[in-house]
């Protein structure tokens, strides 16, 4: 086996992205430190442990990073990376919404999921950060998780830049589904 690459911690992600984003990512993390630094990754499927959230997050973007270079290395891609991990940043953020500790210290969801939290996400962004997702931002966040029922026979739902984000997501979450726990090392 080839000696893999630096897996790189969240930090050493953001700062992978352009300025303004990177600034925008790291005042969610401030503003939402108490929930999304101890919610799991999910309550059941991958990332389990208080804290998998953000193991998730670094691991689906480490995934990313690789994906990206095998792809680009073949074929030109109208995205960049830094937009596919900014979009991986904010893919999973409805169960920053929706999971909350219980006394037992377990974590629940408070609402199922719904299409709707692309929305909810999208208004959060613009007004508590002042920041609008692109067109190809929001179809990725919105179709990180497969497209769903808004499957159509003839049309392409899914964009490029939510295909490597979902790719690196379920990779994340089906392939190495409870990995992750230590930010530096794979
Ligand atoms: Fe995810």
């Amino acid at each position: 086996m080839q000696k893999p690459p630096p897996k790189l911690s969240l930090a050493k992600l953001l700062d992978r992205l352009e300025p303004s984003k990177r600034d925008l990512c790291w005042q969610v993390l401030e503003d939402y430190h108490e929930i999304i630094t101890v919610i799991p990754g999910a309550q059941t499927k991958h990332q389990t442990w208080e804290g998998g959230y953000i193991s998730h997050v670094e691991e689906a973007m480490n995934i990313c990073i690789g994906l990206y270079g095998v792809l680009s290395a073949r074929r030109s891609l109208s995205f960049s990376l830094a937009d596919a991990l900014f979009c991986i940043f904010w893919h999973d953020f409805d169960k920053v919404l929706r999971f909350r500790k219980q006394a037992d210290g377990s974590f629940m969801a408070t609402k199922s999921y719904g299409s709707e939290f692309t929305d909810k996400i999208a208004e959060l962004a613009r007004k508590q950060y002042g920041y609008e997702f692109t067109a190809d931002e929001y179809n990725a966040i919105k179709y990180a998780h497969g497209e769903g029922k808004d499957y159509h026979p003839s049309d392409r739902i899914m964009g490029p830049l939510a295909t490597i984000v979902h790719c690196s997501d379920v990779i994340s979450a089906r392939i190495w589904f409870d990995e992750g726990r230590d930010p530096t090392a794979w």
